[in-house]
């Protein structure tokens, strides 16, 4: 099965693109859904946060408080930097196993970190989402209660535009409108049936 790799910056359209994939019957995994679930109530990856982080990161149910993780880690690198090498390797593995129940001639693998966490190999194709940065600011700031300061500091955190055109050997352009897209996405659909 071929293994295509989509990424792209925040808020450059990955997940509307992931859609109209799915809508055409391309099996999906995405590391997003994998890693939110990956620290649900009771799962070993929210254990290895609290033994790290402590007490303080549950909220009173006992859950994840994923706004003060956000916190910690937004204002101290050498924290991100652990709670990555905590989820990560988790979150490709449990990718690994998902892939193993599909079936079909390719499926889209969701990363939006594939370039950032050097995992490149783990697919065969990469696939990068791309719009202008202005347009990424702009569309999380509709979607998000962000402030600019701190969707430009994420970007800032992300590989730049450059890095991910370079490491793509397909890129859609989502500067437009929805119809551009699905013509792109049709398009590329296309491609892999034919490369499978
Ligand atoms: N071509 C477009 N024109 C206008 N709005 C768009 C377009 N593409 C996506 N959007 C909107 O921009 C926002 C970001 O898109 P989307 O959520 O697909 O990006 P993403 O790459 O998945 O973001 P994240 O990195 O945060 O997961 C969404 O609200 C989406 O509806
Ligand atoms: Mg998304």
């Amino acid at each position: 099965m071929l293994k295509i790799g989509l990424t792209g910056g925040i808020g450059s359209g990955k997940s509307t693109v992931t859609q109209i994939f799915s809508e055409l019957k391309a099996p999906i995994i995405d590391a997003d859904i994998i890693a939110h679930e990956l620290v649900g109530p009771g799962k070993p990856a929210l254990k290895a946060i609290v033994d790290h982080f402590g007490q303080q990161i549950l909220t009173n149910q006992n859950a994840l408080n994923r706004k003060k993780l956000k916190e910690i880690i937004f204002s101290n690198p050498e924290q991100k930097k652990q709670l990555e090498q905590i989820l990560h390797p988790l979150v490709f593995a449990e990718m690994e196993s998902q892939i193993k129940q599909l079936s079909g001639p390719y499926c889209i693998l969701s990363i939006p970190l594939l370039l950032e966490t050097q995992m490149e190999d783990f697919v065969d194709r990469i696939l990068v989402i791309d719009c202008p940065v202005e347009f990424q600011l702009e569309r999380v700031k509709n979607r998000d209660q962000l402030s600019e300061d701190r969707i430009k500091a994420i970007i800032a955190s992300q590989a730049t535009k450059e890095q991910r055109l370079q490491a793509a050997e397909d890129v859609i352009d989502n500067s437009t409108d929805a119809q551009a897209l699905a013509e792109q996405v049709k398009k590329l659909h296309n491609l892999y049936l034919s490369l499978a």
